[in-house]
């Protein structure tokens, strides 16, 4: 039996990063992991698979459409699914080698199977033949990440009901797909296929897409895309899909009440968000119990049992592969006795769409329920120079500050390449900073990132290029 300072359970971004920042600070490391590669959902059937498809899928559409044609480049592009989708694997493949390039460069260990927590300080491997390996550990990191969440009378097939990654790996463009859920993956990957030519409904339960992102963004979202195109078919309740060989069949009825309907479409995606994956890693073997919707509680980290640590989406808080990696370093460095910590105040979100939204921070309806005086300042991209020669000039940036401090307390965009530019109001943040201090820092011209600076200024009333 070989023993360890730390095994992690689960090769994700919680759990990959944390085997490297173990093997970093000197710890005898193990990362299990049954997939054939690392890198968990996010680099096998997740963040990296789905933005590759994002990113060629929208070079697709500017290509065939109106935005080339507008900077005076005429071509007649033809789609080659399968080379997308052999690109795609290409890089996810170059990705998972580089997480198995940084274990060996951090002598990390990786024991290829399932693992299984056997009792205080053992966890358990079974190999893909079934052979089982025991070893010790002196701490064991849960980050065995999530799953999809199923929905009762929509049985995915992977061929016509599918689910995230199904949808990653369709062998044709379906004429018609119907998506359960206005959340993340539906926006993503609903909009990857309808770049591609499906006509793309989507079907969400509540009166709006995207909860719990800043509602005024949200909206801008929704009616950009669909304008694209894209049917939202809201306050809608999913009642059962019917799959046969060439359609499926999708009742739902207004969750106000009124007439059922069917809709049908070559291809369901059902995407109504994600669960912790708990099952058969042994809890119960050092007596931790999930709370109600399967997530394990921490406190920094720690669990309720001596030396079981969990991190990443098997624990409350947003899905997110950095939010992951965060944690997973935070609890390293605790057990390698340093102040291991997350600010979970200062998390951002991206939605890779285009436009793309990207926030952190309380949003306006969060402050206004925390009865907050809070300030708002706005600019929107159709003022920013440097977006409107690209012709991108949808969206806008949102930062909202204390009425009284001027602190920022969120910002809140969308528009383009916003995501690359949320780091810096997490900058601002974990600085603490005011609106004033992002207001009065020179920003480069001719950027989109300027419109972050007049946004601030806002707040005070002389953004002035608006
Ligand atoms: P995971 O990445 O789920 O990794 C857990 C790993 O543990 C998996 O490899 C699993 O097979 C393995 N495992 C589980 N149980 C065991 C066991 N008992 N023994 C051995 N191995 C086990 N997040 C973002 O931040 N940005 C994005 O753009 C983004 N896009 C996404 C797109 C899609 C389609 C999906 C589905 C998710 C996306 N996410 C994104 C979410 C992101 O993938 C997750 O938040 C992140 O992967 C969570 O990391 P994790 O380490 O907690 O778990
Ligand atoms: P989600 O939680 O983002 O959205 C699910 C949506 O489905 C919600 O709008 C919800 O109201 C709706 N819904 C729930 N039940 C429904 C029903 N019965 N009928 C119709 N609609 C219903 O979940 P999603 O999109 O599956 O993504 C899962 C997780 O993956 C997210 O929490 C996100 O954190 C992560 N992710 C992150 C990405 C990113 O950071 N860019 C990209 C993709 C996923």
């Amino acid at each position: 039996m070989a023993d360890y300072d730390v095994v992690i359970i689960g090769g994700g971004p919680g759990g990959y990063n944390a085997a490297i920042r173990a093997g970093q600070l000197g710890l005898t490391t193990a990362c299990v992991d049954s997939r054939a590669t690392l890198g968990g959902t996010c680099l096998n059937v997740g963040c990296m698979p789905s933005k590759a498809l994002l990113h060629a899928s929208e070079m697709f559409e500017k290509a065939m459409g109106v935005d080339f044609k507008t900077l005076g480049i005429e071509v007649e592009p033809k789609l080659n699914l399968a080379q997308m989708m052999k690109q795609k694997a290409e890089s996810v493949a170059g990705l998972t080698k580089g997480v198995e390039f940084l274990f060996r460069k951090n002598k990390v260990e990786w024991l290829k199977g399932h693992g299984r927590i056997a009792g205080p300080g053992k966890v358990v491997v079974r190999a893909e033949d079934g052979s089982e390996t025991t070893c010790g550990a002196k701490n064991i990191v849960i980050a065995t990440g999530s799953i999809p969440a199923p929905l009762s009378g929509v049985q995915v097939d992977q061929t016509r009901i599918v689910d995230s990654t199904g949808a990653l790996s369709l062998a044709e463009v379906p004429k018609r797909m119907i998506v359960i859920g206005a959340g993340v993956i539906g926006l993503e990957l609903g909009s990857v296929w309808r770049r591609l030519g499906a006509e793309v409904t989507v079907v969400e339960y509540l009166d709006r897409i995207l909860p719990g992102t800043d509602a005024e963004i949200a909206l801008t979202l929704q009616k950009s895309l669909a304008k694209q195109g894209m049917v939202f078919r809201l306050g809608a309740k999913v009642t059962g899909a019917k799959a046969s060989d060439k359609a499926v069949a999708l009742s739902f009825e207004p969750v106000a009440g009124g007439a059922a309907e069917t809709l049908e479409a070559e291809v369901v995606l059902l995407c109504v968000g994600r669960r912790p994956n708990t099952q058969g890693v042994g809890l119960e073997s050092v007596g931790i119990a999930p709370d109600r919707r399967g997530f394990i509680e921490t406190d920094h980290g720690r669990t309720s049992a001596a030396g079981v640590w969990a991190i990443g989406d098997v624990t409350p808080g947003p899905m997110l592969a950095h939010k992951a990696e965060d944690e997973g370093v935070a609890v390293i460095e605790t057990i390698a006795g340093r102040a291991g910590h997350v600010n979970y105040a200062v998390i951002p979100s991206v939605v890779y769409t285009s436009p793309e939204v990207a926030t952190v921070g309380r949003t306006e309806e969060e402050l206004k329920a925390a009865g907050v005086d809070y300030k708002v300042g706005r600019f929107p991209f159709s003022a920013n120079s440097r977006a409107r020669i690209n012709h991108e000039g949808e969206g806008l940036v949102k930062v909202l500050a204390d009425a009284r401090t001027d602190r920022i307390l969120g910002a809140h965009m969308v528009g383009p390449d916003v995501g690359e530019m949320v780091g810096e109001w997490c900058v601002a943040m974990e600085f603490v900073a005011a609106s004033e201090d992002v207001a009065r820092t020179c920003h480069p011209h001719p950027t989109r990132s300027e419109a972050l600076r007049q946004a601030a200024m806002a707040v005070e009333g002389w953004a002035m290029q608006v």
